[in-house]
Parts: structure tokens; sequence; C-alpha cells
């Protein structure tokens, strides 16, 4: 019994922690929320089309990004937007870049590396937890 208390505690805390996650939205503002996207097709966030597919200058240009802003970029990706933003708060400012996909961070680490930007931290979240 004394063996079999912790566990049956640890189960009924584990069970508590799953109830208190929110049930995942399937849309947003009456549009339909993709599928988390694989790491292995990261390449294609980096495509020159972007650009003109997208407008991702246009939109980051509406975020109104100022230097010394601290910044969350959500689904940060391999850093498509994280670059960018980092660029724009200047080395006062900060980014906190989080994914939930390990293999994401480790190309974002490796794109902030080889541009030797500093004001990034990259953070592995877990679905209902950003960290
Ligand atoms: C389509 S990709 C976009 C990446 C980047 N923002 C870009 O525009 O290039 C979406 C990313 O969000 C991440 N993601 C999905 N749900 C997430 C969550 N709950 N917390 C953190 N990241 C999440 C996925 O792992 C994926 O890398």
């Amino acid at each position: 019994m004394t063996r079999l208390l912790p566990c049956l505690l640890l189960l009924s805390c584990l069970a508590a922690r799953a109830e208190e996650a929110p049930p995942g939205l399937t849309e947003y503002l009456g549009r339909q929320i993709a599928m988390t996207m694989h790491w292995k097709g990261a390449e294609w966030l980096m495509r020159r089309v972007r650009e003109q597919e997208e407008s991702p200058t246009l939109m980051r240009r509406q975020l109104d990004v100022k230097p010394g802003m601290t910044i969350c970029d959500m689904g940060c990706g391999n850093g498509f937007h994280t670059l960018p933003l980092a660029a724009a708060v200047g080395e006062k400012g900060k980014i906190y870049a989080v994914d939930v996909q390990p293999e994401m961070i480790e190309m974002l680490r490796a794109n902030l590396e080889r541009k030797g930007v500093k004001n990034v931290e990259p953070i592995n979240g877990r679905f209902h937890d950003p960290r």
C-alpha cells in the first residue's frame, strides 16, 4: 500500500492536469485551423516567392515593431519572421521564439548562429504550455 499510494497520487495529479488542458480549437474567426506543419517541410517556409504570395514584409510593418520591444514569435518555425523581427527590435530588444517541434528550434538555432543574431531566445514549448 505504501508503494501504491504515491502512484495513485501521481495518476490523479496527471488526470487533473489533462482535464485542465482546454480542447483544441478547430476554427478561428470563421477559418479552419490548419494541421501542425511537419518540420520536414521547413525549407518551404523560406521559399523566395513567399514575399509575393503572402506579403510578410507588409504584415510585419503593420505590427509597428519598435527598437527595444520584447516580442513573442509563437509558432516560430525555423525563423522566417523571427530573424527580421530580431533586426527590428535591435540589440536592446528581445524575441522569445517558441515552437512545439524541437527540430524547428534546432533549425532556428542554426539560422541564428549563421547570421550572428544574439537577441533571440529559442524555446521548445508544449501545446498547452509555451514555457
Ligand atoms: C506553418 S508553421 C509557420 C512557422 C513560421 N511562423 C513562419 O511563418 O514561417 C507553424 C509552426 O507553428 C508551430 N506550432 C503549432 N502549434 C503550436 C503551439 N501550440 N505552440 C507553439 N508552436 C506551435 C508548428 O510546430 C510550426 O512550426
